[in-house]
């Protein structure tokens, strides 16, 4: 019998590769360092048992019946899996998994903390100052942020990259915390003394608001007009988790009314395009007080490396009649 075929949709961390090889199966990955084109999706796909596919690739029903029937698996190599149909999949019996590792949770929380500090003590604005030669004498006045000592953390969505995150916040900045989640979070309740409040109130009374849902339809736009107008005029809002989950259109809108104190972004609604579209001039990287980051929450060796084995690891487990490690939903 030959080998099977592991279709790789682009070049990523080599460990999860060389497992994928060392368990016996041809592995083919694209050629192009780029987002592999539908068409090429389409035609590369055919013949594979198993599909290692990112978060950049729409998999949809016409994806996975140009795979062809012997298709077991798609391992997405992400946390979140927006981009699969997984209701197609469900129906042509392919399992999906994606890559809820500690080390991607610990890496996007790491990242979340970053934009949170670099928001209230205005790093990046304070670094463009400095290399512009305009530093002249120390002001008792210059680059005033905000403490995140005592101030109330607000976490939209109480999972692991939350609970990561809830964890730093509490135990290592003395942050208090309100959250919500479909869920009571007893972690959240009993080690962060977090209190389970609806959304409007989240908004009310955090200081800071991070999101760590999945995008879904109840989540897109989760946070539009009538959210912004109920949070502090003081509060930042950032988002780690997928872009539409915020409105665009009334992010810029409490931006440019000073409804908020500004943003960290590391998605976009219309990524790869950071703004959707540019009326009256309004465009997210003109605001100081906006941060914007690339997509890069995960991208450290560490994550990236336990991505990569654990993407392989789901596909070597069904390929081998096995219950998937992560199953995604
Ligand atoms: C990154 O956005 C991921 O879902 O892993
Ligand atoms: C700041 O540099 C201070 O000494 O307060």
């Amino acid at each position: 019998m030959p080998a099977q075929k592991v279709y790789v949709t682009r070049k990523f961390a080599d460990s999860g590769i060389q497992a994928l090889k060392s368990a016996g199966y041809t592995v083919k990955v694209y050629a192009n360092d780029a987002v592999i084109s539908r068409k090429d999706l389409l035609t590369n796909v055919a013949g594979c048992s198993a599909l290692l596919s990112l978060l950049t690739d729409k998999i949809d029903e016409a994806v996975l019946k140009a795979a062809g029937p012997q298709l077991k698996i798609v391992a997405n190599y992400a946390v979140g899996f927006d981009n699969i149909d997984l209701a197609a999949a469900k129906k042509m019996n392919i399992v999906v998994t994606n890559t809820p590792s500690d080390a991607v949770n610990e890496a996007v929380a790491e990242h979340t903390f970053a934009l949170l500090i670099a928001l209230a003590r205005r790093i990046p604005e304070a670094d463009i100052f400095s290399k512009s030669k305009k530093y002249t004498g120390w002001s008792p006045t210059h680059f005033i942020g905000t403490d995140l000592y005592g101030k109330t953390l607000g976490i939209i969505g109480a999972g692991r990259i939350g609970g990561a995150l809830a964890r730093r916040a509490v135990h290592g900045f003395g942050m208090k915390l309100v959250y919500t989640d479909a869920r009571k979070n007893d972690i959240f309740e009993k080690e962060y003394t977090a209190e389970q409040v609806s959304l409007q109130k989240l908004c009310e009374i955090s200081d800071f608001i991070s999101l760590h849902v999945p995008l879904l339809p109840s989540t897109r736009h989760l946070i539009s007009t009538a959210e912004f107008a109920s949070m502090k005029k003081t509060a930042f809002l950032i988002n780690t988790a997928r872009g539409p989950v915020i409105d665009e259109k009334a992010l810029l809108r409490a931006l440019k009314t000073k409804r908020i104190a500004g943003a960290g972004l590391d998605v976009f609604e219309c990524e790869p395009a950071i703004d959707c579209d540019i009326t009256d001039n309004l465009e997210l990287k003109t605001f100081p007080n906006v941060i914007l980051t690339p997509h890069i929450a995960s991208a450290t060796i560490e994550a990236r490396e336990a991505m990569s084995m654990m993407a392989a690891q789901n596909i070597i487990a069904v390929l081998s009649g096995k219950p998937a490690l992560n199953p995604a939903g």
